[in-house]
């Protein structure tokens, strides 16, 4: 492989993907930020300088979806795989790209990623299916007009509401805004018509776009007006082709698409529609980007409609039946299985805050779990929600929702076998059990179960709602995975040196 370097520098910014002014946190002064691309075996460094000022804050950038086989260290969520990069300060990322597909990176530094701390990412691997042109990215998106930190503070105050209202749907960072619709009183400098996203299809071509869900909260559903998609990845999964003309995706998803411009002439002009679910809480569900064939008046909007393909309301995203991987792997029996549920509840001060598995998890960003594993120290705060899965080697993990909402749960640092989903208590039935579907993202329904599995990753990986409000809200734990592997590993200084220049910048900032 190659090796492929980036610099990479977070820092404040304003600006109007809407038309609407906001406060955000940018990669490279952009948003999204920067493309990250690679061929399947490649090496990726990337140099993360934190350069938030006015206030300052501690970052980290997680690589999602990506295995960090023999580098969980590199994982990027600070309190389990490192401290937060201090202000001012470099943390160097390295990598092998051991999967191919679509991706994305973004912060793990609380709900900072909600704030614009996000890119795509493509691995280039071998696909079986032939198409002419790669689109890249298209990055569905839910947006705020309030900065993230405003948003959890009043989330997590007594009596404040669990759920989190977006003001916006974007589709790769753009999308228009009616400005009259703002609060009275509002002096926010806005923008009506900021204007859309616009993508070019060459008349009787394939084109392949790269679906990622990166919003904080909605499940969105994505369309062409006349265009069948053939979906051939989920995730970093490539699967058999399927065509549908809507693609479901929960926060962290990704859905590989090839389209072929056969809808019109080379004069024609389409909406790309992606729409949040009923199950999600929005203002503006509606995102629209134009698709100009070659000819095409791109200063004109298209006239299209849409496919009638009715929202059926049960937040779930598409059916394990339809998903199904082009390289089967037969399920492995677990060696374990562990039950976990997802509950609200409201502590003695009034917040409404997540349980997983029984615990409502509080973040410590001093002490990662993957330093004190490594160092084989194996006892931990009950309030980190720890859970450790000594030596096994296959681990069935089984997710019942007591919540009236829909979660996309993520594992990092595998490739999980989806078992099972659906309404209810899981019945013991396998989904395929010669080829079960693999994801790193899987949607669990409001009142239903999933069932994951994984083989081992030695490391220690959050495993949490990937919706930001629900992460920062207590839903989320870790899994220690193989103790006695990760205490042979010789994790490099500059993990070490995080916490020393966190702790450092923490204690500087102590007012006594
Ligand atoms: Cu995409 Cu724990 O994250």
């Amino acid at each position: 492989g190659i090796i492929r370097t980036y610099d990479f520098t977070v820092s404040r910014g304003v600006i109007a993907p809407d038309g609407y002014d906001r406060p955000v946190l940018l990669v490279n002064g952009a948003f999204p930020g920067p493309l990250i691309e690679a061929n399947w075996g490649d090496k990726i460094i990337v140099n993360v300088h934190n350069n938030i000022t006015g206030p300052e804050e501690g970052t980290a950038i997680h690589w999602h979806g990506f295995l960090q086989e023999g580098t969980p260290w590199e994982d990027g969520a600070p309190g389990i795989s490192q401290c937060p990069i201090a202000p001012s300060k470099t943390f160097t990322y390295e990598f092998i790209a051991t999967l191919y597909g679509s991706s994305w990176y973004h912060s793990h530094y609380s709900a900072q990623y909600s704030g614009g701390v996000v890119g795509p990412m493509v691995v280039h691997g071998p696909t079986q299916q032939k198409y002419d042109i790669d689109i890249g990215p298209v990055m569905l998106s839910d947006w705020n007009h309030e900065e993230y930190f405003d948003i959890i503070e009043k989330m997590l105050a007594p009596n404040g509401s669990p759920r989190v209202i977006s003001e916006n749907n974007l589709i790769n960072g753009k999308m228009n805004f009616d400005c009259s619709t703002v609060a009275p009183g509002d002096k926010t400098p806005c923008v009506s018509n900021a204007g859309i996203s616009k993508f070019k299809f060459k008349a009787g071509k394939t084109h392949r776009l790269r679906l990622i869900n990166a919003g904080a909260d909605g499940v969105q559903r994505f369309s062409i007006d006349g265009h069948t998609l053939t979906v051939i990845a989920n995730d970093f999964t490539p699967i058999k082709p399927y065509n549908t003309s809507v693609v479901t995706l929960a926060v962290g998803q990704r859905a590989d698409v090839l389209v072929t411009a056969n809808a019109g002439n080379s004069k024609s002009a389409f909406w790309m529609r992606s729409t949040l679910t009923v199950c999600t809480p929005a203002k503006q569900p509606y995102a629209v980007a134009a698709v100009y064939y070659d000819e095409a008046d791109t200063d004109k909007t298209p006239t299209s409609t849409p496919w009638d393909v009715p929202d059926p309301g049960t937040c779930a995203t598409d059916d394990l039946s339809l998903t199904e991987p082009l390289y089967p792997i037969e399920l492995p029996a677990p060696t374990h299985t562990h039950t976990m549920d997802i509950e609200l509840f409201k502590n003695a001060s009034d917040v409404t805050l997540w349980k997983f598995g029984g615990v409502s998890m509080r973040a410590n960003y001093n002490e990662p779990v993957l330093l004190l594993a490594n160092d084989g120290n194996f006892t931990y705060p009950d309030v980190w929600n720890v859970v450790n899965f000594q030596s096994n080697t296959s681990i069935r993990v089984v997710v019942n929702n007591r919540t009236p909402g829909g979660h996309p749960m993520h594992l990092h640092g595998h490739e999980v076998y989806v078992v099972h989903e659906g309404p209810g208590a899981w019945d013991g039935s396998i989904v395929r059990p010669e080829n079960p579907m693999r994801r790193d993202v899987q949607q669990v329904r409001p009142g239903g179960h999933v069932v994951l599995q994984f083989d081992a990753n030695p490391g220690v990986w959050g495993f949490h709602c990937h919706i930001a409000w629900h992460a920062s809200g207590g839903f989320f734990s870790s899994f220690v995975v193989q103790p006695k592997e990760i205490q042979k590993m010789r994790i490099p200084q500059s993990v070490e040196n995080t916490c020393r220049e966190w702790d450092a910048y923490t204690h500087r900032n102590v007012v006594e």
